[in-house]
């Protein structure tokens, strides 16, 4: 059942939605395969065999993206080198502003510019409006219509099957939290810890997330499947460095996504280390990192001014893979999903 721009107003989606998926303007609504049996055709699963045998010189290292935002290149030219944390409050203001995006809407007021300065002449004009609405389009495909981004039925095949019992959640770099929530709601009545050290991601990727946006889980009274609102989950926000937590070995769960890839290779042990300084014996870890692909490398390009304030790697599975058998870890699962690549993993 597919129903296109017929918005379900509210919190409205329940167990009568099952099957059910649905474009609102900004992004999609998915309440397909509820109960999670068929849920592995979402992702490519388990390709390594052994992680032993896979060495830097048979893979190669990941692709670094180097085309950089125009905003941070301006603020560069006047003030020297933007540092990291800078880079992060230019880029999460900057992504945020799209995921709010009324598409049609936008794509509508983005041609009719496009058509005007063509009648006009104006081709400066013409190469802005070209490249909005190139970005449009390209933001409207990949995040609203093919839901990549989110990808809740990839991250639900990542994220099941896990044996814990109202989880403790850690989630580093969290910015709006979608993969935590999504967690909650699989292994709900436990607790999320967001942590991000920049405040606009507790006050408005997470404080705005939608609170009408549906989270495919589980009742646990009932072993039903269940729809879950962010507003029904134990959520708290620390906004910090990751470097000045003082939690203990006291999460069952410590995830991170699209971290990793934002760190050379000489940091790269310290951020497989944050993971594993806070996970209880027997607890997991979670992380995802985009895919090295031809898609993502055109997605880095087109959308540089929106995405490329930060260092950022693309790799593939199995250079994701050795980073984390190398950081001490060993792979319970992997795959990768629509855009990203994920791995389930425990300490050595
Ligand atoms: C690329 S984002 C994660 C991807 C995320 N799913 C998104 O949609 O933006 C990484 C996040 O980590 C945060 N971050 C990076 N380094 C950090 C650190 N040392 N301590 C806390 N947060 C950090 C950034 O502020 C950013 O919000």
């Amino acid at each position: 059942m597919e129903l296109v721009h017929g918005h379900t107003e509210g919190k409205d989606y329940t167990e009568d939605n099952f099957g059910w998926t649905e474009l609102t303007p900004s992004y999609r609504v998915d309440l397909r395969h509820p109960s999670n049996e068929d849920i592995d055709q979402f992702i490519n699963a388990n390709v390594v065999a052994d992680w032993s045998l896979l060495s830097w010189d048979k893979i190669g290292k990941p692709f670094e993206v180097k085309t950089v935002a125009k905003s941070k290149r301006d603020w560069e030219a006047e003030n020297g080198e933007m540092s990291v944390k800078t880079s992060w409050e230019y880029f999460n203001r900057s992504f945020h502003d799209w995921f709010v995006k009324d598409m049609p809407a936008a794509l509508s007021e983005s041609k009719k510019n496009l058509r005007k300065h063509l009648s006009q002449f104006h081709v400066n004009e013409v190469k802005c409006a070209l490249g909005e609405t190139a970005r449009l389009s390209l933001w409207n495909y990949a995040h609203r219509i093919e839901d990549g981004v989110w990808d809740p039925r990839g991250k639900r095949a990542l994220f099941k099957g896990l044996e814990v019992d109202k989880p403790r959640i850690l989630f580093l770099g969290a910015a709006e939290g979608y993969e935590a929530m999504q967690l909650q709601a699989m292994y709900p009545g436990g607790e999320v810890v967001l942590v991000d050290y920049d405040e606009f991601c507790k006050t408005d990727r997470f404080g705005l997330f939608p609170e009408s946006y549906p989270f495919l889980g589980i009742n646990t009274a009932t072993n039903q499947p269940k729809v879950w609102y962010k507003d029904q989950m134990n959520i708290h926000y620390v906004v910090d460095d990751i470097r000045n937590l003082s939690f203990g070995k006291e999460f069952d769960i410590v995830l991170s996504v699209g971290l990793l890839e934002h760190f050379p290779d000489e940091y790269k042990h310290e951020v497989m280390d944050w993971h594993r300084k806070f996970l209880k014996p027997g607890g997991y870890v979670i992380m995802t990192t985009p895919r090295k692909q031809m898609k993502s490398k055109m997605f880095y390009t087109i959308m540089a001014d929106v995405m490329n304030h930060t260092y950022r790697e693309l790799m593939d599975i199995r250079q994701m893979g050795l980073y984390v058998y190398e950081g001490g870890f060993d792979i319970l699962r992997h795959g990768y999903i629509k855009v990203h690549n994920g791995i389930v993993a425990r300490p050595r």
